[in-house]
Order: structure tokens, then sequence, then C-alpha cells
């Protein structure tokens, strides 16, 4: 069984994180879920969802239909002293969707003071895969510095733009096409939506 650490930060495009999380508790995985202070602000302002408290987004899971919610573990962000802040459990990949600029920033400097950048930074310390979904548009030059400095890392940075060569016609189509390139990338296969052949 897969353990994988879920980060939903505060970036427009919660969504993806919800249905990545959906996608993930479909498979053989153990999520670890955390829901930053920004992303609740998100989730309520996009998805008109209150997530639930800190430590237990309870209608984010219970969104879920109770697909596989056992093998979901939810953090407390402000939690440091999470199982996750530490690189001893054996967790096999992390990933950041959507990414916001505030955590972006935080990551690529070390600086972090929650549980979203402390995860991360283990993960990078401990030379497991990390997968950053970043959502900004325009971006800065210290956007593009930071997402140069994760890829020189080995951090894949993997934005939030989906591709629409399999020509969604739904909003959820083209969330999908995004989401799969991310299972993709952890090693999960899915089909989602049709893949390109040419
Ligand atoms: C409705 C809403 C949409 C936002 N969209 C973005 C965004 O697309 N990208 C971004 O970097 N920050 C966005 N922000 C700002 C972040 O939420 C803010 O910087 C926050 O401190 C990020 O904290 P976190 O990374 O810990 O979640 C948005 C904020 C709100 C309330």
């Amino acid at each position: 069984m897969a353990r994988v650490v879920l980060a939903i930060t505060g970036a427009s495009g919660t969504r993806y994180g919800r249905r990545l999380l959906q996608v993930l508790s479909s498979l053989p995985v153990t999520v670890d879920l955390v829901v930053s202070a920004g992303a609740r602000l998100v989730l309520s302002s996009e998805e008109g969802i209150d997530p639930g408290s800190p430590a237990d987004p309870g209608r984010l899971v219970a969104d879920l239909g109770g697909l596989g919610e056992g093998a979901i573990t939810v953090h407390d962000p402000a939690d440091v002293s999470s199982p996750i802040a530490s690189g001893s459990p054996l967790v096999d990949a992390m990933v950041i969707l959507p990414c916001s600029m505030a955590t972006l920033g935080a990551v690529a400097s070390g600086a972090g003071h929650n549980l979203v950048h402390r995860a991360a930074d283990v993960t990078m310390k401990e030379g497991r895969p990390l997968l950053v979904c970043p959502r900004e548009a325009p971006l800065s030059p210290i956007h593009l510095r930071n997402m140069l400095r994760l890829s020189e890392a080995g951090v894949c940075v993997l934005p939030c733009a989906p591709p629409f060569s399999h020509r969604p016609t739904t909003l959820d189509g083209l969330v999908d096409g995004l989401v799969m390139r991310v299972c993709d990338r952890l090693g999960f296969r899915t089909e989602l939506v049709p893949r390109w052949d040419g």
C-alpha cells in the first residue's frame, strides 16, 4: 500500500486537490491530508465548502461519499509534531495541489513555518518525490525563480495548466486532465481522460 501526503493550499483551483483526494482514495493508497488555512478560505470562496476544523476537514472527506475514508488521515496544518513532519514514517511521495505562491516561496527557501512546508522539506531531504502544482497568473520573477530553485532541487513542478488535447467539454473533464498527469507522475496508472495517441 503506497502512502502519499496531499497538501491543499490556498491557490485558486482547490477543486484539483479535492479531485486528487477522491482519485487516490479509490486506489490502494493511504493519504495524509493537510489543508492549509489559506486553502480553507479558497474552498469556502470557490467551492462553497466549509472544510471543517483544521484538524478535521470533515466536509472535504465526507464529499468522497465514503470512498476509502479509512485510508485518509487528516493533519492540522499548524501541528508540526505530526508524524509527517519527520522523515521516519515511510512516505512514498508528497504532492501540493494547488500550490500557492506563499507555500512555493516557503518551500523553495526552506523557511517553512507550518506542516505543509515542513512535510515538503522532509520529503526533499529524504530524497522522496515531491510534486508542486503552482497556480498564479501572471508570474513574477520571484515566482519563476522559486520554481527554478525547486526544479533544480529535483522537485517536479507541474503547473495547474490543464491540457485540452482530450477535448474536455465539462469542468470535471478539464480537472481530470490535470489530475491524471499528477497521478502519472506519482506512478499511479489511471485513465481519467483519453490519452493523446497521435
Ligand atoms: C479566493 C482566493 C484565491 C486565491 N488565489 C490564489 C492563487 O491563485 N494563487 C496564489 O498564490 N495565492 C492565492 N490566494 C492567496 C493565498 O491564499 C494566500 O497567499 C495564503 O496566505 C496562502 O497560504 P497557504 O499557502 O498557507 O495556503 C488566494 C486567496 C483567496 C482568498
